[in-house]
């Protein structure tokens, strides 16, 4: 079952790119980071160990060596706030062994929970919502000296523009380029531990997307929760003269973005995105259900004509763009007509891939209030739908791409097999090929494949040029 939105595993390949000065100081302390939940926190944790990195921390890569333990969370489901609590009970293991360790949470769960998590966990020593990750070494010293610590204000403008992230490894970049929701879906807890919408300055970050490149990094990926709303006052640019300004700082740089609400995907980003060959083709449009009553009760403001009609407009202007979306089951009300649009929506429009939930009730949301009617068998059964549906679709569309030569940016070693590597398409699929010591490519090399086999998640091929 696929459970958390997408987070791509940074790559373990060859590490090619360093991002920043890594301090490795002796003697001094050390800090673990681990993260859940969207692309966002994953950036976040970059963040959070740009800043201890330079009040003197060193970044170790597990929690054995660790003095300080941070744990990223995420709250947009239940079952992953679950997951930190089982968490938590296993570093009981570490402070055990180690008296003086530091545990912190950070992240979304963090904002929501505030003062409930120092009370209900006890080894927890400090709390820390998304905008106050500059008090982080403050706090972590108090927790030396035995002071638990909150930090939870949201900010109206706080974007860490300054803050060049710590990345460690991969060719990959996540940058964020604003913060904060103001779309409030009625499903969606985002607005309420992330805060208003603000954007990064145009200038911040298309000097990041150069230095990015200069230092190795060969793909980037453009993150907030709804891109379209992005705007930069000062020079009067939106979202798609941001990216088109990325894709010139840095032409031979595959870039991406996430995500787009189908609201407002406007004309102007389909153009855009059509007219530069290194913006990838590959739109993650949520879609959440493909009934305009579950819609309209999801405040989600478009109907379903309305987000066909935008598929339409992307397939003219890019043919071959691939396509995914987010789907959740069992929303308060939702029929069993309900339900069966939304398995032809997905039906119509034939997405690459999908994102599939169960609809989980979050405190003070609009959606909290219209009560959890749908049992969860039938949550369940309905989610093995959508599910089931969908990876027929990527089987066949996956199919389809055997005896065809795919473009794929090498990733690295694949998780399963020492003698192959991975890569990823242009339109985000992952591509496994052999690789031996006189294979002739490394990590952040574009090679060219020719797909011999495939599944619904992943193509097979030969190199047929390196
Ligand atoms: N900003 C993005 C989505 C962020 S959350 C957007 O608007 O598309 C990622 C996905 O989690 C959402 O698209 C939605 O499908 C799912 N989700 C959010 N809240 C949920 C909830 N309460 N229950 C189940 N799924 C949820
Ligand atoms: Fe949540 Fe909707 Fe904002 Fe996405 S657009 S983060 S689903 S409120
Ligand atoms: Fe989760 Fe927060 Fe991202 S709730 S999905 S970590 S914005």
């Amino acid at each position: 079952m696929i459970d958390l939105p997408v987070v791509q595993t940074p790559q373990n390949g060859e590490q090619t790119a360093v991002d920043a000065e890594i301090t490795t100081a002796t003697g001094g302390r050390t800090l673990y980071v681990e993260t859940y939940g969207c692309q966002m926190n994953l950036n976040d944790s970059e963040i959070v160990q740009s800043i201890m990195n330079k009040s003197g921390y060193a970044i170790v890569d597990g929690p054995d060596d660790a003095d300080v333990i941070l744990l990223n969370t995420c709250a947009i489901r239940d079952n992953a706030e679950r997951r930190i609590h089982e968490r938590l009970k296993h570093l009981r293991y570490y402070k055990k062994r180690k008296n003086d360790l530091v545990v912190g949470v950070l992240g979304c769960m963090a904002e929501r929970l505030r003062t409930r998590l120092l009370e209900n966990e006890k080894l927890v020593d400090l709390v820390i919502g998304p905008d106050e990750y500059r008090k982080t070494p403050e706090l972590v010293d108090s927790a030396f000296s035995g002071e638990k610590g909150l930090a939870v204000k949201l900010s109206r403008v706080e974007t860490y523009d300054d803050i060049t992230p710590l990345r460690t490894e991969g060719i990959s970049a996540w940058v964020s380029i604003m913060r904060g929701c103001d779309k409030f879906c009625t499903f969606c807890v985002v607005p309420w531990t992330r805060g208003r919408e603000r954007s990064r300055s145009l200038d911040g970050i298309v000097t990041e997307t150069r230095h990015l490149w200069d230092s190795g990094f060969r793909e980037m990926t453009l993150l907030g929760q709804n891109v379209n709303s992005y705007r930069d006052e000062d020079k009067d640019a939106d979202f798609s003269d941001l990216l088109a300004a990325c894709a010139e700082a840095a032409p031979q740089m595959r870039i991406r973005y996430t995500t787009s609400h189908p609201y407002d995907m406007s004309d102007k980003l389909i153009e855009t995105m059509a007219a530069y060959d290194n913006i990838c083709k590959y739109i993650h449009l949520p879609v959440q259900s493909g009934s305009d009553r579950v819609l309209q009760l999801m405040n989600r403001k478009y109907t379903v004509e309305h987000y066909l009609e935008r598929m339409q407009a992307i397939k003219k202007a890019m043919p071959h763009c691939a396509l995914s979306t987010d789907i959740i089951c069992g929303f308060p009300t939702e029929t069993e007509e309900d339900h069966q649009m939304t398995m032809e929506l997905m039906a119509q429009v034939r997405y690459d891939g999908a994102f599939m939930f169960k609809y989980s009730p979050r405190e003070r949301t609009r959606a909290w209030k219209m009560g959890d009617d749908i049992p969860d068998d039938v949550k369940t059964r309905r989610l093995n739908e959508v599910i089931e549906q969908q990876q027929n679709i990527s089987r066949e569309i996956n199919q389809a791409a055997i005896g065809t030569t795919e473009r794929v940016l090498v990733e690295g070693p694949s998780k399963r097999n020492a003698a192959e590597w991975q890569g990823r398409t242009d339109s985000n699929k992952v591509v496994i090929f052999p690789h031996n010591e006189h294979s002739g490519y490394i990590v952040g090399d574009t090679i060219e494949v020719a797909v011999e086999r495939s599944t619904s998640a992943t193509l097979f091929g030969q190199i047929i040029n390196s």
